[in-house]
């Protein structure tokens, strides 16, 4: 059993998708093949698939990709670990609510990060969303700075999350 797997059984566990992200989607110039890494519910998978995205969600919670499915059986589910995924091929890579960079976590969510950036497709883009912390946001970007690829940054921005009573950091980045 995954440890999302009880946190599932209520509806909408992490609430609506954030209004910022939706209308970075909803902008963005072009659409394609996008996956979701630790897709949870499918709170953001479900609405970038109306939008037209090809969406895979990738998560370890069979719970939640069943809601998913059960949903929206256009979206490709996954059962796998996010770490070991390959993300080449995308158009687009979705990480939310995925990153924290605690101390205890660090060297393996930085290892994620940098299989991400170098497993990326060139000129596709990483959107990436985490919870506004000067400390995390510094050390995702020095991952990106030290990455032997150059990334445009596209976005960079917070995200007012109300049900949350917090501020969320969206960045993405486009790889040259
Ligand atoms: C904080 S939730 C975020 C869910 C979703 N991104 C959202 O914002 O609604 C983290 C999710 O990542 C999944 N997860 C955690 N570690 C994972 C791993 N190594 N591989 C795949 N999924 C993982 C969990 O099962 C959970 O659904």
């Amino acid at each position: 059993m995954a440890a999302y797997d009880k946190h599932y059984t209520k509806t909408e566990y992490f609430g609506e998708p954030y209004k910022a992200l939706v209308a970075f989607f909803e902008q963005y110039s072009s659409r394609g093949k996008l996956v979701d890494l630790g897709a949870g519910q499918g709170r953001d998978a479900l609405f970038l698939a109306a939008l037209g995205y090809e969406v895979d969600a990738v998560d370890v919670s069979v719970v939640g990709l069943e809601q998913i499915k059960a949903q929206n059986p256009l979206i490709k589910t996954v059962k796998a670990d996010i770490h070991a995924f390959c993300v080449s091929g995308y158009d687009f890579v979705l990480m939310d609510s995925m990153l924290h960079f605690y101390r205890k976590d660090m060297e393996k969510e930085r290892r994620l990060v940098e299989k991400v950036l170098e497993d990326m497709s060139i000129g596709a883009v990483l959107v990436n969303c985490l919870s506004k912390s000067g400390k995390a946001e510094k050390t995702l970007m020095s991952i990106i700075e030290a990455a032997r690829w150059n990334f445009e940054i596209i976005e960079n921005s917070y995200i007012d999350y109300p049900e949350g009573k917090c501020e969320y950091h969206l960045l993405a980045i486009k790889k040259q």
